[in-house]
């Protein structure tokens, strides 16, 4: 027998009370709590069951599906390294991002692609199959094999997902559009968007298909929705960009089963995204040489180099607190930069505005960036460019140290790919230290030696 009842569900953070309250106890969240239906099935007796074959080994079994160890090719290559290689069959994958960013875009484009050899169906409760279908056509994918719906009954849509033999793909485009009439609430609440996940965790795992599922993104930048949404679901990726840049980035913050902190970088058109396979030419598309104030840094996005370019910009402040702004670079790092500059090298940034910028909008969370960032810096304040042709990488420690950083073959590699010919970085801690290529290396040990 199952029992219903009322309560107060958060919709921050999923919390439940028994009483409506202004602030939610869990998460400090102001007005923010719904009331829901809630569905408690009475606990089930203890039975006695026959657990001799409860556990079980490490080794393959003959009753595992070949399904299990066979990754899904979508050939969009981006998506495919996103996502770790490929789908694996029987996964939950959850694609968040703001209105409008694209994700409707990129899933039918994927979908499309995947429909050439595989069964795969897309379900929108956003849209209608008219306005699909003009989508599609802008996309020119009309002529894909795609099984479409415009449907919110997640009931109605897992039975027709059922009578699809052999699917392989299904996109729910979005969750919060969806709802299970067992629960009272409307769409959208707490209680819907963890029901219906449930539901279609279950069916992807029972009949091995993989599911993709759209979220919003709130104000804040979370799913909207709980956050447990995040923790049931095996992957969850973000598709972000700036809205003044035509060029979006797909990167993966969870995956069970592969690598986080991947990007894949596509490029918004009228006729929808194209994969962008060297991005280093796309953000260095206009950097100009002889400017003072700005480095190239060599980073790394997953497993993938990138070279960006690192502006700054120093100029008198008539201000009591001097201006400290930095755009894709955290602040709090650039003031350590600049203590250190200050209190090594005997800069002296005092009495400046400074202002810093990762051009093409892109944020950059290594540290590895510090030596470009100071190497930027010193360039703004000297108004003297940097060598021409010179990357940068590596860490700055308190003392002044230039730290050496993961992955140095492979950020030279990048550099000498696109032309630059030099090199700043630190001690190079790959296999005998020794790089091959036409890059000059300069290793740094302090970045006093930068001036
Ligand atoms: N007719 C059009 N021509 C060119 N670009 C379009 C057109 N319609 C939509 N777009 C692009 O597609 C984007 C909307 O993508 P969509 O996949 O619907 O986003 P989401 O599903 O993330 O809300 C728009 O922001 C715009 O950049
Ligand atoms: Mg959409
Ligand atoms: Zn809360």
């Amino acid at each position: 027998m199952a029992k219903t009842q009322h309560q107060f569900v958060c919709q921050e953070c999923g919390a439940w009370y028994s009483k409506w309250n202004g602030k939610c106890e869990t998460c400090g969240a102001w007005n923010s709590m719904v009331e829901e239906a809630i569905t408690q099935h009475e606990s089930v007796r203890h039975r006695k069951k026959d657990l001799t074959t409860f556990f079980s080994t490490l080794e393959n079994s003959d009753n595992d599906s070949p399904l299990d160890r066979s990754r899904v090719l979508t050939h969009i290559t981006e998506f495919d390294r996103v996502c770790g290689g490929g789908l694996v069959p029987g996964s939950v994958i959850l694609v968040g991002g703001d209105p409008g960013i694209g994700k409707s875009t990129l899933l039918l484009q994927v979908v499309a692609e995947l429909s050439k050899n595989s069964i795969c169906a897309y379900v929108s409760g956003e849209e209608a199959l008219t306005q699909l279908r003009l989508r599609a056509e802008r996309l020119r994918v009309n002529k894909a094999a795609v099984h479409m719906a415009a449907s919110t009954q997640l009931h109605d849509i897992l039975e027709a997902l059922k009578n699809l033999a052999d699917l392989k793909l299904a996109i729910i485009d979005s969750i919060q559009t969806m709802s299970v009439s067992t629960i009272e609430s409307a769409a959208g609440t707490v209680s819907q968007v963890r029901a219906c996940t449930q539901e279609l965790i279950a069916a992807a795992k029972k009949q091995g298909y993989v599911v993709i599922l759209v979220g919003h993104v709130t104000k804040e930048g979370v799913i909207a929705g709980p956050r447990v949404l995040e923790h049931m679901v095996d992957t969850v990726l973000y598709f972000e960009g700036e809205r003044n840049y035509d060029y979006r980035i797909l990167r993966s913050v969870k995956n069970r089963f592969g690598a986080t902190d991947e990007i894949g970088v596509f490029a918004m058109g009228d006729q929808g995204l194209t994969e962008v396979s060297n991005p280093s030419e796309l953000f260095l598309a206009n950097h100009q040489n002889e400017v003072s104030g700005t480095a190239i840094f060599a980073g790394i996005e997953g497993t993938r180099p990138i070279l960006l370019e690192i502006q700054a910009l120093v100029a008198p402040s008539y201000l009591a607190s001097p201006r400290r702004t930095a755009v894709g670079w955290d602040s709090n790092r650039l003031s350590m930069i600049l203590a250190v500059l200050e209190a090594r090298c005997g800069l002296s940034f005092g009495n400046r505005d400074i202002y810093l910028n990762v051009a093409g909008g892109l944020k950059i969370t290594e540290p590895a960036a510090d030596l470009a960032v100071a190497a930027a810096l010193i360039s703004a304040l000297k108004n003297k460019p940097v060598p021409n042709s010179s990357i940068y990488f590596g860490e700055i420690g308190l003392t002044g140290e230039v730290r050496p950083v993961s992955h140095s073959e492979l950020r030279l590699k990048e550099a000498e790919k696109l032309g630059f010919t030099q090199a700043y970085c630190a001690t190079i801690s790959s296999r005998k230290g020794t790089i091959k290529g036409s890059v000059n290396t300069h290793i740094l040990k302090y970045v006093l030696e930068l001036i």
